[in-house]
């Protein structure tokens, strides 16, 4: 009880969520409901009955659905409130929040709708509770490099409001190397380089999206075992990974929680950060990803300031703000 109790209180960064992920079914339904978008679901508990997800695109395609009801900056607004209320009652000293230009772009939303929705919530956390926050846009992988590029280009006039670019949707089939140029194009821009590499997709994929993207962090990460060498690499190197438990466990890389592998890449040396993903889909904010990992594996006290630190530790804050929390 006094573990939980220090998982619950110790101060954090979360480094790895998809805004869109945190959209809760109400949130759907009411949001559908104030813009008139018809959704493929009867109520909330049908949506919810919905997630029950076998791999990675059985989730991809019931959260594509979920985002189509945002379509002003206030709907961007009120789902980024809704994550910054619970990230707080975490203790979440510092978000890195992802967000899908294209999901909303494809729709015939402008990104300066989505983006400045998102970032008036954070600005409005920072001057409330002085929770500091950044947001980081993602390219979806299943669509082409070109695609990425022009969403790159759509970005410009909102530069000074993203601190770096990343990858997500669809890992298998599409390897880190189909965006080598737009990783290039975003480094020359000075934007910070992440990726989602070795969640379903091999410990390939992780060596070729550092070597060949640049990527300064792995998102997931935890097929890296898989390959003594590249997890020799990845220790040495200090190269973080946003795992996200819950996440893996709801997307079946591993079958339940006291199969997950967190206690194997601690013990292997690596960066491990401890993230929520898509909250609302995946049973929990990051708080019950804390919970459900420490009571299920063989974890203590040392553990948790570890990963607390290392959360602090990998983010992108500026030397002098870590100070503070390392
Ligand atoms: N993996 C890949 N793409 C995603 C995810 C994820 O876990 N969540 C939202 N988009
Ligand atoms: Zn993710």
């Amino acid at each position: 009880a006094a573990l939980r109790e220090t998982l619950k209180q110790m101060p954090k960064a979360e480094l790895h969520m998809h805004i869109e992920g945190s959209l809760e079914p109400e949130l759907i339904f009411a949001l559908a409901e104030r813009n008139q978008v018809k959704l493929n679901y009867a109520s909330v508990e049908e949506l919810r009955r919905a997630y029950a997800f076998t791999d990675l695109q059985s989730f991809l395609d019931i959260y594509y659905a979920g985002a189509s009801v945002l379509l002003k900056e206030q709907d961007f607004y009120d789902m980024t409130w809704a994550y910054l209320q619970h990230a707080r009652e975490d203790n979440v000293k510092h978000a890195e929040i992802f967000f899908d230009p294209q999901t909303h772009t494809d729709r015939g939303v402008p990104f300066g709708t989505a983006i400045n929705g998102i970032h008036r919530a954070l600005k409005d956390a920072r001057a409330e509770w002085g929770m500091s926050s950044a947001i980081i846009m993602c390219f979806l992988r299943h669509l082409s490099e070109e695609a990425a590029l022009e969403t790159l280009e759509q970005s410009m006039p909102y530069r000074d409001k993203i601190i770096g670019v990343g990858l997500d949707s669809s890992e298998r089939g599409h390897p880190p190397e189909k965006f080598a140029r737009v990783f290039a194009r975003c480094k020359e821009l000075g934007l910070r380089l992440v990726a989602h590499a070795g969640e379903e997709g091999p410990p390939e994929y992780i060596r070729t999206a550092l070597d060949l993207l640049k990527v300064e962090r792995i998102d997931h990460g935890v097929r890296c075992l898989e390959d003594p060498a590249l997890t020799q690499r990845l220790a040495r190197d200090k190269v973080p990974l946003t795992v996200c438990p819950l996440s893996n466990i709801k997307l079946r890389v591993f079958d339940k929680v006291g199969d997950h592998n967190l206690v194997k890449l601690l013990d292997a040396g690596l960066t491990v950060t401890v993230n929520s993903d898509d909250p609302a889909y995946f049973g929990g904010y990051v708080n019950e990803n804390f919970v459900q990992m420490f009571d299920a594996l063989p974890l203590d006290k040392n553990h948790a300031y570890r990963l607390a630190r290392n959360s602090f530790a990998a983010s992108f804050l500026d030397a002098q703000a870590k100070q503070k929390f390392l």
